[in-house]
């Protein structure tokens, strides 16, 4: 693909803050080697009948719950913070799981690599709010990543969405009303207020109820194209 049709253009701004932190290069180096078998080649996935992945799993662990639940499907996580990804690895390589393959690149990118039509669900779970209206240009949510998720879904795909920020909320409403190809399925505002039956709580998630925020949980399919 050219630069210039790439969502992640020379100069464009970063969704996330940090990469590491308190991490010395040689930890950084041993934590790449340990990760090495859980890396995942969008270019090349191992086949499965099933595949979710997760955008910005922080940690990872609701990922691994649902990886170690359902051993027949596979799971791929994206994540460029490196510190969390120390105790997943830690967890997977504890308890042998090996259907979670992880990313530690910026998943825009991983995003446009991955082939068309292949992955069952994306989850995109509490993504970075970047609340001032400055820094609105780094939410990862927007039309170009809208179309790359429906790019990658399956016909039957869902996206799936969780924030506690309410003008995230609004901006993820507003971009998927006016990229018009996904719907949403929910029956009443209720519902959007209640998790899905696989949820566990995120780090994020247990973080924002501590401070007095509430999750909205969004799903939304890819809308039957009729001509
Ligand atoms: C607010 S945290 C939420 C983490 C986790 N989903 C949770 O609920 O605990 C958002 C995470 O998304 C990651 N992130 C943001 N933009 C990303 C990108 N373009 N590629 C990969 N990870 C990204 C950040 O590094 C950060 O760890």
């Amino acid at each position: 693909m050219t630069q210039d049709k790439r969502l992640v253009k020379e100069g464009s701004a970063r969704s996330f803050g940090r990469v590491a932190s308190r991490m010395s290069p040689e930890a950084q180096k041993q934590l790449e080697t340990r990760i090495e078998p859980f890396l995942f080649d969008p270019k090349n996935l191992p086949k499965a009948e099933r595949i979710t992945l997760e955008i910005g799993m922080g940690n990872g662990m609701l990922l691994f719950e649902r990886a170690k639940a359902n051993p027949d499907q596979l799971f791929l996580g994206i994540e460029v913070y490196k510190n969390g990804l120390r105790s997943l690895v830690s967890k997977c390589e504890k308890e042998g799981v090996t259907n979670l393959k992880i990313s530690n690149q910026d998943a825009r990118e991983i995003l446009e690599d991955l082939p068309t039509g292949i992955i069952d669900q994306v989850c995109l779970l509490y993504p970075d709010p970047w609340p001032k209206r400055r820094q609105h240009k780094r939410r990862i949510v927007n039309q170009d990543f809208l179309k790359a998720v429906y790019r990658v879904l399956k016909e039957d795909g869902e996206y799936f969405m969780a924030t506690d920020i309410p003008s995230y909320l609004h901006h993820m409403i507003a971009h998927v009303h006016t990229f018009d190809l996904f719907e949403a399925p929910a029956v009443k505002p209720q519902d959007w207020g209640t998790p899905p039956k696989w949820w566990i709580s995120t780090k994020y998630e247990k973080k924002a109820y501590k401070e007095g925020r509430f999750p909205w949980y969004l799903t939304f399919h890819k809308r039957e194209i009729t001509s």
